[in-house]
């Protein structure tokens, strides 16, 4: 091994946890509330703030943001979501979740995002949402989505759990921050610490429309609601009193979860919120070294960001013929290189469930057989990065 790497395995994602943020979670165990305090708020306007969005509704996780954000839009038996092959199995479970179809529209060669192209032949009369996934951070190309799901009249819920801190930009020039729903109903975020930010656990649904905000707070929450402009008053008459002689009272108005996120999940989310910034610099400064040191070498094809996109870079993705070799090659010096993800359609639930099988979605299906994915964090030293691409270029001498 080279000079200054130890025999610890680098992994190939990891977070970035100092002082500040022990010493918010401190603060917060001092404070009255552990959950349900003021810093769930304070969170959910940071990041809605951040990105632009009117409303944001912190949650558990990732996925329990998926599936308030696709409840919210009625998704329902006998509809179809529409989702991209090349994705954590959330972003399609969601929509079985809500009783609907799941369906796929395969993904583009060069960011491994779905394709707007062939989404548009996947949409029936039983077609209700669609959910691109930005997948390692590059966005999805919204302008061509939207205008698809304005044409058919669907609902767009971006899965950005790859996604904070990436940018955009529209067909009249305009830079759009990821979470800002200017081309989408919703936006969902993961916290998992392997993500660009994180709560520990977390998640986050964003939107401009106020109905569906507060759709997702009730989802989020048993589907009750304590706001008295909201109580339909039937159990209010029956204990013969008006709601402002009962300060007490709540109404479940539908069926919703407990997806609650803690008030000491949200004081590190804010912590972490203020070094985002950095954090997508020191992972596009990796991305930018790899691709310079990579490129040329072997069979490798090295990530792109097309023009008028610009990726937080969640995963440093190359493609090789000799995926398989050079992963274990990897592993073996203690690099701990990935593959990601196994086509949703080919899992056997959705093959036995759903009658997917191979060749549905030939690009993602070629995809997961060619692709290598590399550590990619802020705290990944110069000396860890440099022994990972010699120890690739010794692979390939
Ligand atoms: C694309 C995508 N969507 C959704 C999720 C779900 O997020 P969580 O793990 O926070 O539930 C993940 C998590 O890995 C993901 O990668």
């Amino acid at each position: 091994m080279s000079q200054g790497i130890s025999n610890i395995s680098i992994p190939y994602g990891h977070q970035s946890i100092a002082n500040e943020e022990i010493q918010a979670v401190v603060d917060v165990l001092s404070s009255d509330f552990l959950t349900q305090g003021p810093k769930i708020a304070e969170f959910e306007q940071a990041v809605a703030d951040y990105c632009g969005a009117k409303y944001a509704i912190a949650v558990s996780s990732g996925t329990a943001a998926l599936h308030i954000a696709a409840l919210s839009t009625g998704l329902k038996k006998g509809d179809e979501g529409i989702t991209s092959p090349n994705t954590f199995l959330a972003s399609a479970n969601c929509i079985i979740y809500c009783g609907a179809t799941p369906n796929f529209a395969d993904i583009k060669h060069d960011t491994f995002c779905i394709d707007s192209d062939k989404i548009k032949q996947k949409i029936n009369s039983k077609t209700k949402v669609i959910i691109p996934v930005h997948f390692s951070g590059h966005p999805c190309e919204m302008d061509e989505i939207w205008n698809i799901a304005q044409d058919s009249k669907l609902f767009v819920i971006e899965d950005a759990a790859h996604a904070i801190g990436s940018e955009w930009q529209d067909q009249h020039g305009k830079w759009h921050k990821v979470g800002s729903c200017s081309h989408s109903h919703l936006t969902t975020f993961s916290f998992h610490p392997i993500k660009t930010m994180t709560t520990g656990e977390g998640g986050m649904v964003l939107t401009n429309d106020e109905k569906l905000a507060e759709k997702c707070r009730m989802l989020r929450n048993h589907g009750m609601t304590k706001n008295h402009t909201d109580f339909e008053g039937q159990t209010l008459n029956f204990l013969d009193i008006e709601s402002h002689q009962a300060p007490w009272y709540y109404e479940m108005q539908c069926l919703g979860y407990n997806y609650r996120i803690t008030d000491i999940q949200c004081a590190i989310g804010l912590v972490q919120l203020k070094k985002l910034a950095s954090f997508v610099e020191k992972r596009r400064e990796i991305w930018n070294y790899y691709n310079e040191q990579l490129s040329g070498v072997g069979d490798l094809i090295i990530p792109i960001e097309k023009e008028g996109f610009r990726s937080c870079w969640h995963l440093y993705v190359l493609r090789t013929l000799s995926r398989n070799d050079l992963l274990l090659f990897l592993r073996s010096k203690n690099i701990i290189a990935h593959a990601m993800y196994i086509p949703v359609h080919l899992q056997s639930f959705y093959r036995n469930q759903f009658g997917f099988k191979e060749n549905d979605f030939p690009i993602a299906e070629t995809y997961i057989k060619e692709c290598l994915i590399l550590p990619i964090f802020p705290g990944l030293s110069k000396n860890e990065i440099d022994y990972i691409i010699s120890t690739i270029k010794e692979f390939y001498e």
